[in-house]
């Protein structure tokens, strides 16, 4: 595969490829892990509400590392002056982006009106976007369905993107399905609701000034590569989350810069991350527990897997578990050779 075609979309666009916003998996953590597999890629927070923001304990919400650069901060909310006032203390923070949440189909976020939801009141999500562009200077952008329930995705899509585009907006990450809000759990709208490449796919032909990339299923990154053939950026969520080592290639091939990482040495640039917050009191296994599937497919994954999840917990627990892991993981697969 080549590493970077003729026909690419500008290099520059820092959302070329992202690791999507998912809450519980995406904290602080796993994105200064994640940092350690790729420079380039673009991180983004958990989705943080305006609520929390604005009256949270922000350190803990909105904490992070010097390291995660470039990262963009997830907001969900509906109020334009909430939502502004949020998006100037990310920016003062020094995050990298704000991005919009209009795709999350839980209860909780319908019942607070954001999330997928909004997809139904496009001039709303305008509304907010303008409000956000207008208190910062980082990008804005949003992050949609192509439509909820009985909606048609052609008119659903392209009436939020034009609205919010004549707001100022010019960056959308769209998960290339519908969200079904009633009689689905969060986790089903993430796989029942079929997929529609085609659809952004035109949405980039007919929308060519706008900057659109791709989310939903994609699963590794020869599947990344051929959706930057039609569109500017490629989102990763689960796949990035349960096999990292997809990450380690994205810099070299997707951005035409360095060399590719291994899970190794991934580890290795890991580890003074990891000394500093157990100096701070973080558990090992609240850092250890994004690193679970990064040798997934390789000998001895499963030894791996299973000493840091066991000895991780463990009170007190620090790097020797690494080594252990690591340790554990070399003794299998050379067992395995043997055999
Ligand atoms: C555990 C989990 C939490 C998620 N939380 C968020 C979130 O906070 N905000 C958001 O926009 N999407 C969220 N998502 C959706 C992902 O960002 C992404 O759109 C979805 O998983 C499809 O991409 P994928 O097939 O590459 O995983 C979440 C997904 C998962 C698996």
């Amino acid at each position: 595969m080549d590493a970077v075609s003729d026909t690419a979309p500008p290099q520059a666009f820092t959302g070329r490829f992202s690791v999507a916003p998912m809450m519980d998996w995406t904290d602080r953590h796993c994105r200064a892990f994640h940092r350690t597999l790729s420079r380039r890629a673009l991180l983004y927070t958990e989705m943080v509400t305006t609520g929390a923001v604005l009256h949270g304990d922000r350190e803990r919400l909105l904490g992070y590392d010097a390291v995660e650069h470039p990262v963009a901060l997830q907001l969900g909310g509906s109020d334009p002056a909430e939502l502004a006032a949020a998006a100037r203390i990310g920016e003062d923070l020094g995050y990298d982006e704000i991005n919009l949440n209009v795709g999350c189909p839980s209860d909780r976020v319908q019942s607070g009106r954001f999330g997928a939801c909004l997809m139904r009141e496009p001039d709303l999500v305008a509304e907010c976007m303008a409000a956000i562009g207008a208190a910062v200077k980082v990008p804005a952008t949003v992050k949609c369905r192509i439509g909820v329930d009985d909606q048609d995705p052609e008119e659903s899509l392209f009436t939020l993107v034009d609205l919010c585009a004549k707001a100022g907006v010019d960056t959308f990450i769209v998960h290339a399905r519908k969200a079904w809000l009633k009689g689905l759990s969060p986790k089903e709208n993430r796989d029942v609701p079929p997929l529609d490449y085609p659809l952004v796919y035109r949405l980039k032909a007919e929308r060519p000034g706008l900057t659109i990339a791709i989310n939903g299923g994609v699963p590794d990154l020869p599947a990344a590569m051929e959706h930057l053939a039609h569109v500017d950026g490629v989102m990763l969520g689960r796949a990035a989350y349960h096999t990292p080592e997809v990450l380690g290639a994205v810099d070299p091939q997707v951005f035409g810069d360095g060399e590719a990482v291994g899970p190794f040495e991934a580890v290795e640039s890991y580890r003074p991350y990891l000394s500093r917050r157990l100096a701070e009191g973080v558990p090992l296994a609240a850092m250890t527990r994004h690193m679970l599937g990064l040798f997934h497919g390789r000998p001895g994954a499963r030894a791996w897997r299973r000493l840091l999840t066991v000895e991780a917990i463990r009170k007190g627990a620090g790097l020797e578990v690494i080594d252990q892991a690591l340790a554990a993981l070399e003794i299998a697969a050379r067992s395995r050779e043997a055999a």
